[in-house]
């Protein structure tokens, strides 16, 4: 009886001494994810209002640059473009993207920079945020806008990156696709037709 015991107990602990062992060799288990000092920018553009900015911060911050791209591209016409992010937003759909940052582990701050879109974050915005664990970092929103302000989109901001510490967002007013393609269709209305 005793000699099954002590059979049955080092048994036990031999199945045990590996994982045990496991857990000693590898940190990452045993302590919880610490966010590295490299710094990500990470953006989306339609007419590259927002890009222009987010270059300038990948240079002076010598930081990765990561372009937010939706699986499917918006259409290339405008409207078409405002009726399906409407749909989106009231939909509150979370369009599957190209590409995701692999290793988020790496950075402690992360710029992220977005154009409003029906007085929010564009949809990509959620699905960007809600596909990667920004908590315990620093992110520094930076958002650009047709002259309407940001709306709603630093609620969103916060609210789908939970955990994250957020800065004050640098905010430009910027060129309006609307208001260009309205100039450019007044001169051209004007201007000579082709032979
Ligand atoms: C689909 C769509 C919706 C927009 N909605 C708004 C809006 O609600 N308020 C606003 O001020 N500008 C709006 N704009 C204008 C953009 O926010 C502005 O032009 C921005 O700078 C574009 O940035 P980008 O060049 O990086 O794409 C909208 C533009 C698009 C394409």
């Amino acid at each position: 009886m005793t000699d099954e015991i002590s059979r049955r107990m080092a048994l036990k602990s031999a199945l045990l001494l590996p994982p045990v062992m496991n857990l000693l060799a590898s940190p990452s288990v045993a302590q919880p994810m610490r966010a590295g000092g490299r710094t990500l920018v990470a953006y989306f553009s339609r007419t590259g209002n927002t890009r222009v900015i987010a270059g300038q911060i990948g240079r002076s911050r010598k930081a990765d640059v990561f372009e937010i791209v939706p699986a499917a591209a918006y259409p290339e016409d405008y409207e078409e473009t405002v009726s399906q992010a409407e749909r989106e937003r009231r939909s509150g759909y979370r369009p599957p993207l190209k590409s995701r940052v692999e290793d988020m582990a790496v950075y402690g701050t992360v710029f992220l920079g977005f154009p409003i879109w029906g007085m929010t974050a564009p949809a990509v915005i959620r699905s960007f945020l809600s596909s990667h664990d920004l908590s315990g970092r620093t992110l520094l929103p930076f958002i650009t806008h047709g002259g309407y302000g940001i709306g709603q989109s630093l609620a969103v901001v916060t609210e789908h990156a939970a955990g994250a510490r957020l800065a004050e967002a640098f905010v430009k007013q910027a060129d309006q696709e609307r208001q260009t393609l309205t100039e450019v269709s007044r001169w051209l209305a004007a201007a000579p037709a082709g032979e």
